[in-house]
């Protein structure tokens, strides 16, 4: 027999870790005064270009000296690009606990070959002994692990007096969390997640230690000229004034400037993170409450606000082989789906079998407290057909 659904459902369904939910009220007249059919190099085309560069400087404090430019190919194009422009001059400490860290040691292990790699993993659900991290070497890590839900807890970790340069893939993190840029000389990101913007273009902050490498050292293998950030041995400053290396989106560019303007009327960076967490409350109050699911992530010190990843507790879960557990974390999520509370909310493909809700700041945390009791519904759903069958 079908358990009763609940009675109140979420009014945006959205749950997606990226591209993720639009800002409250977004609509596609937001994109109306778009710079459509002229040059991105047109005064115009520029404007909107600097635009989007100094309203993110502003919304998160971005001390004046460090470059911010717009690139190709979303945040992986950010991270690529400052992984084959600046390593290699020194050793390196990769830091990952989850896919996206991983695949960043795979790159540059595999593709840049680097000798002097020291790789520190953790497990999903956890994040390395930041005590062991050596910042006299370059140290490539990410802020906040989008498939675990695990983050550094902050960046006092980093010496204010290191001698290697800190690369920070950001993107999870960034609108939503503090960042302590003092600490960090590359930081990445991309427009279609906290600020829910379109997915395209990538954000690479550089420190002037960053600038310094750039200009001082020049990588052994090619540079394709999409990654190219120096010319004659000198940064080219117009990419960090909004002449891009290629052609951007301007529709994307609108409407990046659109969330950077949302986020400005809320009340900047507190606000975004106030909604977030709001966000990450709503969840922990109902997980304290239940028995059958719990975070992945049990330090909340380490427990992101914007992925929020969960396992299943469950006794009867717990019982079931791993494939019958990746089954039944898939069926939870499509049914919720299926009854339209709650899109892409499934555990990423390599995670522990679980579910992932996005708590970015664009996220109302009415929609989020709505979407829970579907979860619980799912779950019991689930369990009562698998235990009939
Ligand atoms: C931590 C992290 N790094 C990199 C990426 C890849 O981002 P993009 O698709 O913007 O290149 C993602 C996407 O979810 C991510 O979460």
């Amino acid at each position: 027999m079908a358990l009763m659904t609940p009675a109140i459902r979420p009014s945006n369904p959205r749950f997606s870790s990226g591209p993720c939910a639009k800002r409250p009220g977004w609509s596609l007249d937001a994109l109306s005064g778009a710079s459509l059919g002229r040059s991105h190099r047109s005064k115009d085309g520029k404007a909107k270009l600097g635009e989007v560069i100094e309203r993110s400087r502003d919304i998160l404090g971005i001390p004046a000296d460090y470059r911010i430019g717009i690139v190709p190919a979303s945040d992986t194009g950010a991270v690529e690009m400052a992984l084959w422009s600046l390593l290699g001059a020194r050793g390196v400490d990769m830091l990952a606990w989850e896919s996206f860290g991983k695949g960043w040691i795979t790159d540059v292990a595999k593709q840049l070959k680097l000798d002097d790699l020291r790789s520190l993993e953790a497990d999903y659900g956890d994040i390395v002994d930041l005590t062991k991290v050596d910042c006299d070497r370059d140290v490539v890590f990410t802020w906040n692990g989008t498939t675990s839900g695990a983050r550094v807890p902050n960046g006092d970790w980093i010496p204010a007096d290191r001698g290697g340069l800190t690369i920070c893939d950001a993107t999870s993190a960034v609108f939503a969390m503090d960042l302590q840029f003092d600490k960090l000389d590359v930081v990445t990101w991309s427009w279609q997640k906290v600020l829910g913007g379109e997915g395209a273009h990538g954000m690479l902050v550089l420190s002037p230690r960053a600038v310094e490498r750039l200009e001082s050292y020049t990588p052994s293998w090619p540079l394709p000229k999409i990654f190219r950030l120096t010319k004659g041995g000198k940064l080219i400053e117009g990419v960090f004034k909004g002449e891009t290396i290629n052609t951007p989106s301007m529709l994307c560019v609108e409407d990046a400037l659109d969330s950077l303007r949302w986020a400005e009327s809320i009340g900047g960076l507190a606000s975004l993170k106030a909604r977030s967490q709001a966000n990450l409350q709503a969840v922990s109050e109902w997980v304290a409450e239940r028995d059958w699911v719990d975070f992945l992530v049990g330090d909340p010190a380490i427990r992101s606000s914007t992925s929020i990843c969960l396992k299943f507790a469950d006794p009867w879960f717990q019982s079931l082989g791993s494939d019958e557990q990746a089954v039944v974390a898939k069926t939870v999520a499509k049914q919720v789906e299926d009854a339209g509370v709650g899109f892409d909310l499934g555990g990423y493909r390599d995670a522990p079998p679980g579910l992932r809700l996005w708590g970015g700041s664009t996220v109302e945390s009415e929609d989020m407290r709505a979407l829970l009791p579907w979860l619980d519904w799912s779950f019991e759903e689930v369990k009562s057909q698998k235990a009939a069958a």
